[in-house]
């Protein structure tokens, strides 16, 4: 550091101006470029070794009496310049920003806001309206067994209306019997049979989920697809009850000039069994490619509560209480429906392969934001 100390030749006014010249050169390059403040405020300031303390030490020590009181003027025009550079530094915001260990050279760190996917703004556009009614969302496992996934749902073993949901099943269940085997559940159903074990009327509920089939994958089909199932359960339930809910469902979710028709269909847990219908989106119910000219779309399944299903669950009931009687179909019916949410979302937002959602492609997502 000592080193570092010029050497003053001699005590006249010249010399001592050319001397403070090249100091006060020194501080104007240093603070030119300051990108450390607090550095450089301990190199000429500080207390022990900063550079003014260490020059004024050995220059004044030697320094004849006449010369002290102009060394002594120019050491504190040299202090001023100093403190000058430091408080120009300080009050620059990139000298505050390092000093608090920000560099705001750097870009801003730009967070997207996230968006619902749009399989899940369909899927919760749908149970909204439901919510609306007085539903509530009920959910079950994917993995499920076979008792609540088909027997329960009043489909008999080896029954041929298996075939229609082509199931995936868990490996190695054989030893089970087959109410136990474990599939990946082939629709939300189970879910009303959880439900109605669990919970005596009234019951309303809606249930979301991914539900999973053994299909062929193409344009409209995957093997992983969601669907919203819908259950109703008390007293004097009846089929215009399912008609006037379903209705007003498609005009929350299409909008009010939407119609909806109802076609006589077959699932084992329901009957009646319905196929409902909306008029077309596209053309207003006219006809036209997206209706394949027919005016009309099929949009979900839906029917009243087979009384089967409702013995399948008092069965269950009487396990956990032996005079059970609470969905004693004397008293009780209910309607439940059933409906995929890839295919409204493609509807309503005009796409034509269902795979396009699960392609995670930015470019398709951020349309949706
Ligand atoms: N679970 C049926 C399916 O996936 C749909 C459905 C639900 C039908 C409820 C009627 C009642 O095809």
């Amino acid at each position: 550091m000592n080193d570092d100390i010029p050497q003053l030749s001699d005590y006249n006014e010249s010399s001592l101006d050319a001397a403070f010249a090249t100091l006060g050169e020194e501080v104007r390059g240093e603070s030119a470029s300051l990108q450390d403040v607090e550095a450089f405020r301990l190199r000429w300031l500080g207390r022990k070794q900063g550079r003014l303390k260490l020059i004024s030490d050995a220059w004044l020590k030697s320094a004849p009496a006449e010369a002290r009181k102009p060394l002594g003027m120019r050491f504190n025009q040299l202090k001023q310049q100093i403190e000058t550079a430091l408080a120009e530094a300080e009050a620059a915001p990139a000298a505050r920003a390092v000093k608090a260990g920000i560099d705001i050279t750097l870009p801003g760190a730009v967070r997207a806001p996230g968006i619902e996917h749009p399989l899940l703004k369909t899927m919760n556009q749908i149970v909204a309206v439901f919510h609306h009614l007085g539903y509530s969302t009920a959910l079950g496992p994917q993995v499920e067994s076979d008792f609540y996934n088909f027997e329960a749902l009043n489909f008999p073993p080896n029954h041929p209306a298996r075939d229609t949901q082509d199931t995936l099943v868990l490996a190695g269940q054989q030893a089970k019997p087959s109410r136990d085997r474990l599939l990946m559940r082939t629709h939300t159903s189970p879910v009303q049979i959880r439900s109605m074990i669990a919970q005596a009327p009234p019951i309303r509920i809606v249930v979301p989920g991914n539900v999973y089939r053994n299909e062929a994958e193409d344009a409209t089909h995957l093997a992983r697809f969601q669907q919203v199932e819908g259950l109703c359960v008390d007293t004097n339930i009846t089929f215009s009850d399912l008609k006037g809910t379903l209705d007003h469902a498609m005009k929350e979710l299409f909008g009010s000039s939407v119609k909806t028709r109802f076609f006589p269909s077959f699932f084992p847990f329901t009957e009646p069994s319905a196929d409902m219908q909306i008029s077309c989106i596209f053309c207003g119910g006219k006809g036209c490619r997206k209706c394949k000219e027919s005016g009309w779309i099929e949009l979900l399944g839906c029917g009243m509560v087979d009384p089967a299903v409702f013995a399948s669950v008092t069965e269950a009931r009487r396990k956990l209480n032996p005079a059970d009687d609470a969905y004693n179909p004397a008293r009780i019916s209910g309607f439940a429906f059933g409906m995929g949410v890839e295919r409204i979302a493609m509807m309503r937002y005009g796409v034509a392969s269902v795979a396009t959602f699960y392609s995670n492609d930015l470019r398709f997502l951020e349309q949706f934001a």
